[in-house]
């Protein structure tokens, strides 16, 4: 049988998300979004792209929860985006409501699906789809740490002008200006980068990744990326749906791992069907380690004004 995959918000991330999921022909999608018309069109225009780009799933576009029933994954997009001068947080209050009645009822046509999150704030985010959805934490994830790795290691590759595809770097932490890039672990096809790369030039090009997210919307000016975005939410529901047992950075709840509890930080996850198959742990220098308590500080500071 067919996977499902519901996408919930039909902007620009995703509508995107939809886009790469039809693409890679990974199952029947579902464009869910409040407003009238607008899952329905983009969902229209997908399909009909089905001859061209030959996939042959179903893309459907909605605003009933009933039409989403059965999903193997749901992935939240639906809130607000940063403007210039917004700040992730600055988008909390608002994106709680929303994420909330999200998470509710995806759950609730869904009660076995793999919930990933990619609304703003992410970390607390996710933290509001777990405490809502009820579901283990295995089956509810945040995407952020793909989508800063990937930014990693496309500017690790620029500076060195080698395939992207080759550069393996992994950003660990809050989805907020305090990510941490690991320079000690990133590496060229095993090559590490800091034999490659002067170290004042890394600490710039960990400053940028940090800054990725803003770099894009201060040029955008309307809104925040979601190319990357969409395609990172779809690689990790990829995962899911193929059972691929991808190693990815993702925003996983922790009960211990890193010596962390009770909150959702970005670590490295083993991601197959049923969700977060294993937290992979790892020696922190005292500095990462530093790094990893200051990301458990800021969110555990959003996790408090979520109010759950
Ligand atoms: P957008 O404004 O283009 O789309 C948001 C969509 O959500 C709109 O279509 C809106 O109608 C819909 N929506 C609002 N309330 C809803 C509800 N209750 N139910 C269903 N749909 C609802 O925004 P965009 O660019 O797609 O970004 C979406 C979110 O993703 C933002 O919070 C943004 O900050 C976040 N984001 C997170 C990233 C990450 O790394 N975790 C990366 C990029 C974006
Ligand atoms: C990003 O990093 C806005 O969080 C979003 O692009």
């Amino acid at each position: 049988m067919r996977k499902k995959i519901t996408i919930i918000g039909a902007g620009n991330v995703g509508a995107t998300a939809a886009h790469w999921a039809a693409s890679r022909g990974l199952g029947d999608v579902v464009l869910l979004d409040v407003v009238e018309g607008i899952p329905q069109g983009k969902a229209l225009d997908l399909l009909q792209a089905g001859p061209v780009d030959e996939f042959s799933n179903l893309v459907t576009g909605s605003n009933d929860y009933k039409d989403s029933a059965g999903s193997d994954v749901v992935i939240i997009t639906a809130g607000l985006a940063r403007k210039p001068g917004m700040s992730r947080d600055d988008l909390l209050a608002k994106n709680v409501a929303i994420v909330k009645s999200c998470a509710e009822q995806g759950a609730k046509h869904s009660p076995d699906c793999v919930m990933i999150v990619v609304t703003n704030p992410i970390d607390a985010m996710v933290y509001t789809a777990f405490k809502v959805s009820g579901f283990p934490r295995q089956r509810v994830i945040g995407m952020a740490g793909v989508l800063d790795s990937a930014r990693y290691r496309t500017f690790l590759a620029m500076e060195l002008g080698i395939a992207p595809r080759d550069v393996n770097a992994m950003v660990m932490g809050i989805h907020g200006d305090n990510m941490i890039p690991l320079v000690r672990l990133a590496n060229v096809s095993g090559i590490p980068v800091n034999e490659l790369i002067h170290e004042d030039r890394l600490a710039e090009i960990v400053k940028r990744t940090q800054q990725g997210g803003i770099e894009i919307v201060n040029h955008l000016k309307t809104g925040s990326a979601f190319y990357t975005p969409g395609l990172a939410a779809v690689e990790m529901a990829e995962a899911v749906l193929k059972d691929s047992k991808r190693l990815l950075p993702c925003a996983a709840y922790l009960e211990g791992e890193f010596g962390f509890s009770g909150c959702f930080l970005g670590v490295p996850v083993v991601l197959g069907a049923s969700g977060v198959e294993r937290i992979v742990e790892f020696t922190l220098t005292g500095e990462e380690r530093e790094a990893m308590r200051i990301s458990e500080e800021a969110v555990r500071g959003q996790m408090a004004a979520t109010g759950l």
